[in-house]
């Protein structure tokens, strides 16, 4: 029985973290996102329909949950009212189960449009960002100027601190485009419009995850991104610009590191990657395209069509290792039935040693090299028991588990909430 459980992607994001959020709902108390925005889309199948959340935690639609937004997102007031809005439908009035931190750092429009207008202007050094403006609100963060939930409630100062921002970013946004340029006034009143209507949801995040961790209820960390993507851990400079590893929930939600009792990896079955970044298993050939098609690998944020490659682990063990896995959810197995053979890259040759390779996480000059297995004809897809599974399939688990180094939990076998198999509840 864990009560605090983190849930975090091990590769470039997307692995399917939403669907597996959503599977194990039904067993928690309350929900956390604690690092990144709108720039992370995750998928569930509520009822036969397909539902992408970006900033609400994605046990949302279970209204018995209490979420929580922490001081570690970074929030866009205009796409948070726009996601309450477009899942009222389903999800009703979240009054009273939706709370978000004092302390949450604001993306402002400013933010978006540098984000975006730098994107542009670069050529050999583009990122492949979300164009959201996560980037340039987590660097306000850093440096000490962001304007936080808190700051809207006190309309001098909040003048002040936008006086402040607009004489950097306008001068910036200037260098790009003369019209872009952001007008005090209104985004002053834009500001204490949000503020009215967000004040309801705004509270202690702190002082509430406390109280859950008192009364021994279930609280779930949903990670955004991948350990990939991770500022300090990823593939520098083409990562996210938060700490979407297992230290961010410290930080970001406002409990201890050593309150997580299960840290649960959610990992595809291949790769996937979407924006710019080396990929050492990437492939650009038929087999690639496969995956991309049966997988359905478009971006749920940005629609970009997602990179597909092989399995790497090399990669997946290093990041079971930095985030401590228990557990991993092996997910879109069923993306694999068919193939005449699948790989698994193993190892790499460079003339770099392993430890010097994922110290930088440049991966340049490397060479992947690969475990040859036996695909399978007999389809994965919706299976629901391990037993069910055919012998190919089971192999290539047992393969993954003995490279990565953790034990593989649970296996998704499609996108519905009970297309998988659990061999060990993490809660
Ligand atoms: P997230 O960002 O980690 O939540 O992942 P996304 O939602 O961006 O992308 C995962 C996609 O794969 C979504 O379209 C899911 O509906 C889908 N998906 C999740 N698990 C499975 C699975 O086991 N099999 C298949 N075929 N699709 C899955
Ligand atoms: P989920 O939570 C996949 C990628 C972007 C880009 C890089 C930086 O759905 O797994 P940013 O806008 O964050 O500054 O972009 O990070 N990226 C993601 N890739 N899944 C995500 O989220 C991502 N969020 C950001 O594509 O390469
Ligand atoms: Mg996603």
């Amino acid at each position: 029985m864990s009560n605090s459980i983190s849930l975090l992607g091990l590769q470039w994001g997307d692995e399917g973290k939403g669907k597996v959020v959503d599977l194990l709902s039904k067993d928690i108390d309350a929900a956390v996102r604690y690092q990144g925005g709108h720039n992370a889309g995750h998928t569930l199948i509520i009822d036969g329909k397909e539902v992408v959340f970006h900033l609400l935690p994605s046990s949302i639609c279970h209204k018995n949950i209490k979420c929580f937004l922490g001081r570690g997102v970074v929030i866009s007031l205009e796409a948070l009212f726009s996601e309450i809005d477009d899942a009222f439908e389903f999800i009703g009035d979240l009054k009273d189960r939706l709370v978000v931190s004092n302390a949450a750092c604001l993306i402002q429009p400013y933010h978006k449009k540098i984000d975006q207008l730098r994107e542009r202007s670069r050529s050999g050094t583009k990122i492949g960002t979300t164009g959201r403006g996560i980037g340039p609100a987590y660097e306000d963060r850093v440096g000490r100027r962001s304007i936080r939930v808190a700051d809207l409630y006190d309309p001098n100062a909040l003048k002040v601190k936008l006086e402040e921002a607009l004489d950097i970013y306008n001068f910036l946004i200037k260098r790009h485009d003369e019209d872009q340029q952001e007008d005090l006034n209104e985004l002053l009143d834009e500001n204490l419009k949000q503020a009215e209507r967000l004040k309801p949801f705004v509270g202690n995040v702190i002082a509430e995850l406390k109280a859950f961790q008192e009364s021994n209820k279930t609280i779930l960390f949903e990670g955004a991104q991948g350990a990939l993507l991770d500022y300090s851990l990823g593939t520098y400079p083409f990562v996210t610009s938060s700490n979407s590893s297992l230290g961010g929930i410290a930080s970001g939600a406002g409990v201890s590191a050593t309150s997580i009792d299960y840290s649960l990896g959610i990992c595809k079955a291949y790769t996937t990657r979407v924006g710019e970044g080396p990929f050492p298993t990437e492939l650009n050939d038929e087999i690639g395209s496969y995956l991309a098609e049966k997988g359905g690998e478009v971006g749920a944020t940005t629609g970009r069509p997602r990179r597909c490659g092989w399995l790497d682990a090399v990669l997946l063990s290093h990041t079971v290792y930095l985030n401590g896995i228990n557990g991993i959810c092996l997910t879109k197995i069923d993306v694999l039935d068919g193939l005449e053979k699948i790989k698994i890259c193993s190892d790499y040759s460079s003339s770099l040693s392993r430890e010097d390779i994922l110290e930088s996480l440049a991966l340049n000059d490397i060479e992947p090299q690969y475990i040859e297995l036996e695909g399978w004809q007999e389809p994965t897809a919706g299976v629901q028991r391990f037993e069910d599974l055919n012998d190919k399939a089971i192999d290539f688990i047992a393969k993954v588990e003995e490279l990565c180094g953790a034990p593989i939990v649970m296996i998704s076998t499609g996108p519905r909430r009970e297309d998988a198999i659990i061999r060990k509840y993490p809660l």
